[in-house]
């Protein structure tokens, strides 16, 4: 190989690490299983027409992905959401994963639609003495960011679910379990009423 060929090479090798974007072959693996699976529970863009189902059309990417990859591993997450959404874990790689996360979350998002509930509306802005204020970690309209979902305009049956499996310990993530540990059920009602559709 001469010179130039070989930097040429290299230069393919490191550009195509430095991309972030799905791995080409994941693309069709991605949409088939969207296809295939995804899309008779979550609906054709991600926007789920079941109250327990949750809306994945403009969540954010880094969450999606989160989400997804904690599902591969069952033991850490919540076992019921691996038990309602049977996902064909063996089709499930690391590029799958980035290329249906990064799908869902260019879907035009879930409507945001703020504020069906005075006492949710004060605890998710101001807190109560046992529970912090939501607004401060999921954002002034509940947009949430980076590995913080998006509340707004989700199903508020699934919102209040899992504010309960929190503060159960069905579903284990570290900033949410310790901050509902205390939330009453009537204050996770309210709170999904002011947040969700
Ligand atoms: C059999 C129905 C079903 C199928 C098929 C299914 N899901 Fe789900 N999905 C659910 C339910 C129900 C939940 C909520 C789980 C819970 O309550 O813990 C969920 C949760 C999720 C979440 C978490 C969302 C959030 O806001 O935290 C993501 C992400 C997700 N699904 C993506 C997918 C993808 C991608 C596919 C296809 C590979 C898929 N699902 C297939 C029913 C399904
Ligand atoms: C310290 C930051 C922080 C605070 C405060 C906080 N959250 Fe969260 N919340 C998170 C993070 C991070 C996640 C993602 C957890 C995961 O990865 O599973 C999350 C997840 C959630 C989810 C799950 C959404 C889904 O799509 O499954 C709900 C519902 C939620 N939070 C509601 C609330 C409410 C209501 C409050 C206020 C009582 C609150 N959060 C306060 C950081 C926070």
């Amino acid at each position: 190989m001469r010179q130039t060929e070989r930097s040429c090479a290299v230069a393919v090798v490191l550009f195509g690490l430095a991309i972030p974007a799905a791995a080409e072959p994941a693309l069709p693996a991605a949409t088939a299983l969207r296809e295939t699976s995804c899309r008779s529970c979550h609906g054709e863009n991600g926007d789920s027409p079941t109250a327990m189902t949750p809306r994945l059309n403009g969540q954010n990417a880094a969450y999606l992905r989160a989400r997804l990859q904690s599902f591969r591993y069952p033991l850490k997450e919540s076992p019921r959401g691996v038990h309602n959404m049977g996902l064909p874990a063996g089709k499930l790689n690391n590029g799958v994963i980035l290329a249906l996360a990064q799908f869902y979350a260019a879907q035009p998002p879930f409507s945001v639609n703020l504020g069906k509930s005075e006492v949710g509306a004060g605890i998710y802005q101001k807190g109560t003495s046992d529970v912090p204020a939501c607004q401060t970690c999921h954002g002034n309209n509940a947009e949430g960011k980076g590995l913080i979902p998006r509340l707004a305009g989700q199903h508020k049956e699934y919102l209040q679910t899992q504010l309960q499996a929190f503060s159960m310990g069905a579903r284990i993530a570290a900033p949410m379990t310790r901050h509902v540990w205390f939330m009453t059920p009537e204050q996770a009602k309210a709170v999904a009423t002011f947040l969700g559709n």
